[in-house]
């Protein structure tokens, strides 16, 4: 009985009616129902009666239709014990509601209910005959050919094609069609289509938000490499194509999805099971069907198919018949959504009392008794005579089957509240219009917008889709010691709150596939360790890949590079340094400002070990370290050389005339302005730190397969700030270097101090394009390029001239070479002795 064989039946039942709709004309005007179709399987009277759809019976006897006759009526069989309970459970919410002083006071409440037998023609008489009633009516005219119809509303039906017949029928009609279960029903995205399909509402969500969910807790677990097994319908197919779209969205990939319908050949379930055997992924999606689940885990268990993570959608994961099947345990640890468990008090009992179905005595009861009880009535036909006589006073203490199994109670809630949403729409209009009629559109509208409580507390109200607001349970398969399985919930999935408070799941209730604590893994390949990269397989998912190592890139040879350079910047500082302490008595060291110049080389020293901080992996320290160090040592090797210049200008300024600059630019002045303008830097930096410091940051971007580490700045205008700051200092060295290039002697330091501050200006004007536009390793070696650049022209500038006078001229390092008046005052504002400059004021 696949869909496929359902069709010639529902082409037979369209030809029929547009035959209806053509003879009717010529016929005398008799209004009747074409069909014989039966009394209602089940019913009970009232002021308003409620229509039900269920299929009683869940297959049919097989009919040649030979298209010369009528076809003869369909002979169900198979009771489903299943459908008895939702028939049920709407009788009990009848019966609370005919019962209540509040909801409808003084308004009885009957059904009609029908048998579909699951059959797609069937189900559109059926929606037919809920419509027009049964009986025949004469009219004189054609326009008197109109009744009201038997029902105000239409609760239930069981497959998603029964669902579309019937709501294609009486959609016309505005007739509410109130879903009651949707249990691998007419949940499917098939029903979103409300222009088509504007009175149709349900009580459980769509199945749209389930797929959802369903990859949603699959990357809660990390499974980003999955097989899946998809039923081979409507509610499989849908079901799977939104699960598939939504894990692409999040980074899952899809070993295998493969169909499955419970009347597959053996030869198709084998080549399932060689999938899943082949495969590497350890978690099996499934989403099925509660028939087909069975069918299937009784295959797979022949197969030992041990091992697996099985995670399940709502059609079978509650459902204590599949855990029946799965004797061999394979289903243990599986996780999954289920609408959320319920309880409704009375219901249970009322369900077990099945002697209300028979308050029409109908032949389905004692059908239904029979079946219940494994017995048969003397005067049944189908009675051979080696059953168990009944004696209609059986009862079902004792009894376990399908029947007394409760584990569908949230669907039997479901049909509570539906048939409860009809009837407070109903109250309503009731009250609002007292004595005009109420039509179906009337219903309809009020029925969209009801908001109420049940009596347990459920919030019952439909979206514009008349859908409600998807609330999943997350269901946990927890074999115990019995062998009995345990569906315990730990988690809630609920659509009604915001994206990352969706999903909550308790991780440490779980229980996984063979009894384990452990969250089994299932990826395609393991994150790669540090030092590898990524590389994408070819013709494979994304989430396949190898791990190699990381190459070692520009950065790592320059890096070399750079290395090299900064220590032999270091050793060539401290060379320097050597030679001007060794000399340091010399006249060309003294004229030199000695102090100053030994600050400026213990600077640059630092200059160049700071460029080492940005090699190697950045880490938090690094990171902080880096530019923090190389903003205060800049400064404080800027400051030596405006010391430095000050001092020249100072000295040229002492020897005009009348001028007293000794008072104010000693070395205590000198050393002071150098602590000054450090120590601003040093706030700026202890600001930055303490506000945004600049942290290790892994950058994903521009580079596809590649990570780079880098130190983010934390704060942007801290780091410019830092760097501002040394531009500052820079700008004004140069200034006050280039005002004083002129000055007249033969020994004039300016012109060097001017010449190193063109040369580190030149080369921060061009870093700061160059890192804002290089990406992440490519700044870091520009900046470190940088530092190094200036610092050799710093040291070149100023220091290697005076060595080579030192070294290779030492013929010109004498006092009387350096003997302009500008030494003298040098010497002077040196040591702060006021004496000798009167000596020299004196002596000039
Ligand atoms: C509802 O109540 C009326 C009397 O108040 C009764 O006749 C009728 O059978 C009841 N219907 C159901 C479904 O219980
Ligand atoms: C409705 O009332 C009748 C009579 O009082 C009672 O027997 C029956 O159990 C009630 N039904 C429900 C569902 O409460
Ligand atoms: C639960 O486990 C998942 C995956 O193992 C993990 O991502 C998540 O943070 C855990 N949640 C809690 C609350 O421990
Ligand atoms: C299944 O597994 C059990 C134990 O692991 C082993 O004894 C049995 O032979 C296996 N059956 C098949 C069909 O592989
Ligand atoms: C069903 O109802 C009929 C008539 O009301 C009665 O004769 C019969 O015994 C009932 N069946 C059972 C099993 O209670």
């Amino acid at each position: 009985m696949t869909s496929t064989q359902r069709w010639p039946d529902w082409g037979w039942e369209l030809l029929q009616l547009l035959l209806i709709v053509s003879f009717s004309q010529a016929e005398e005007l008799v209004c009747r129902q074409r069909e014989d179709l039966k009394n209602p399987q089940l019913s009970n009277d009232g002021d308003i009666i409620l229509g039900g759809i269920f299929s009683f019976h869940s297959s049919w006897k097989n009919r040649q239709d030979s298209y010369m006759y009528k076809p003869l009526p369909l002979e169900c069989t198979s009771l489903n014990f299943r459908e008895f309970q939702f028939a049920q459970a709407m009788i009990f919410a009848i019966e609370e509601i005919n019962n209540s002083t509040d909801l409808l006071p003084g308004i009885s409440l009957g059904y009609k209910m029908y048998d579909t037998c699951g059959s797609v023609a069937r189900s559109v008489r059926v929606g037919l005959a809920l419509a027009n009633g049964n009986e025949a009516v004469s009219a004189p005219s054609e326009e008197q050919c109109t009744k009201p119809a038997q029902v105000q509303a239409i609760i239930g039906e069981t497959t998603s094609s029964v669902s579309r017949a019937v709501i294609t029928v009486i959609g016309p009609f505005y007739i509410p069609l109130v879903g009651k279960s949707g249990k691998y029903t007419y949940d499917s995205n098939c029903l979103f289509d409300k222009t088509k399909y504007p009175s149709f509402l349900r009580t459980i969500p769509s199945d749209y938000y389930q797929s959802r969910a369903l990859a949603q807790l699959v990357k809660h677990f990390g499974w980003t490499w999955v097989g899946a097994i998809r039923g081979n319908d409507d509610y499989g197919n849908n079901g799977m194509a939104t699960f598939t779209e939504t894990a692409q969205q999040l980074g899952i990939c899809l070993e295998y999805s493969v169909p499955f319908f419970r009347t597959d050949p053996p030869d198709k379930i084998g080549k399932i099971i060689d999938i899943i055997k082949a495969s590497t992924s350890k978690v099996i999606v499934a989403f099925l069907t509660q028939m087909d689940m069975d069918v299937l885990i009784h295959e797979l268990s022949k197969h030992n198919l041990t091992g697996y993570q099985w995670v399940g959608s709502e059609g079978w994961i509650l459902d204590s018949q599949t855990a029946e099947t799965d004797r061999h345990h394979l289903l243990d640890g599986a996780i999954g959504l289920s609408i959320p468990k319920a309880h409704v008090s009375g219901m249970r009992e009322f369900i077990l009392n099945v002697k209300s179905l028979n308050s029409s005595g109908h032949e389905i009861f004692t059908e239904f008794w029979e079946t219940l009880f494994s017995c048969k009535f003397k005067q049944s036909e189908s009675s051979t005579g080696n059953e168990r006589e009944c004696t209609g006073h059986e009862d079902l203490t004792g009894v376990q089957n399908g029947f007394t199994d409760m584990s569908l109670m949230p669907i039997f809630n479901n049909v509570y509240k539906a048939v409860y949403a009809v009837a407070h729409a109903l109250h309503i209009l009731k009250k609002q219009k007292k004595n005009s009629k109420i039509n179906f559109h009337h219903i309809l509208q009020e029925i969209k917008t009801i908001n109420f409580k049940t009596k347990e507390g459920d919030e019952v109200y439909f979206n514009q889709n008349g859908d409600p607001a998807a609330k999943y349970e997350i269901i946990n398969w927890q074999p115990t010691e019995n062998g009995i399985v345990d569906f315990v919930t730990v988690g809630l999935y609920d659509t009604s709150l915001s994206a990352d408070k969706q999903l909550k799941v308790q991780n440490n209730s779980l229980v996984w596939a063979q009894n384990s604590k452990q969250v089994p893994v299932s990826v395609c390949s393991e994150k790669c360790p540090p030092g590898t990269r990524k590389v994408l397989q070819k013709g494979k998912p994304v989430c396949c890949y190898d791990c190699i190592r990381c190459a070692e890139g520009e950065i790592s040879n320059t890096t070399v590079l750079l290395t090299a350079a900064s220590l032999f910047g270091t050793f060539m500082t401290v060379g320097v340094a050597v030679i001007f302490f060794s000399h340091r008595k010399s006249p060309i060291v003294r004229a030199n400002n000695s102090e100053l110049s030994f600050l400026l080389l213990f600077s640059l020293t630092l200059c160049f070990l700071c460029s080492l901080t940005f090699i190697g992996r950045p880490s938090d320290w690094s990171c902080m370290l880096r530019h923090t160090a190389f903003g205060i040592t800049f400064v404080l090797c800027i400051s030596c050389v405006l010391g430095k210049t000050m001092v020249v200008l100072m000295a040229f300024r002492a020897t005009l005339p009348g001028s007293n600059v000794m008072k104010w630019f000693g070395p205590v002045q000198q050393r002071l302005s150098v602590l000054a303008f450090t120590l601003i830097q040093v706030v700026i930096c202890i600001l930055w730190l303490s506000i945004s410091p600049p942290f290790p940051f892994k950058n994903f971007m521009g580079f596809k397969d590649k990570i780079i580490l880098e130190c983010a700045l934390g704060s942007a205008l801290g780091f410019w700030a830092v760097l501002g700051y040394i531009g500052l200092l820079a700008i004004l060295c140069f200034i006050l270097a280039f005002l004083a290039r002129k000055l007249p002697d033969n020994f004039n330091e300016a012109k060097f101090i001017t010449f190193s501050m063109l040369i580190f200006c030149a080369v921060w004007i061009t870093f700061i394009p160059a890192y804002v536009s290089s990406p992440g390793k490519f700044s870091v070696a520009v900046e470190i390029f940088a530092i190094l650049a200036s610092s050799f022209g710093l040291l070149i500038c100023i220091f290697i001239p005076k060595c080579y006078i030192i070294l290779l001229k030492p013929e010109k390092n004498t006092k009387k070479n350096m003997m302009g008046k500008l030494y003298t005052i040098i010497i002077s504002l040196q040591n702060n002795l006021r004496d000798s400059y009167c000596k020299i004021t004196n002596t000039s």
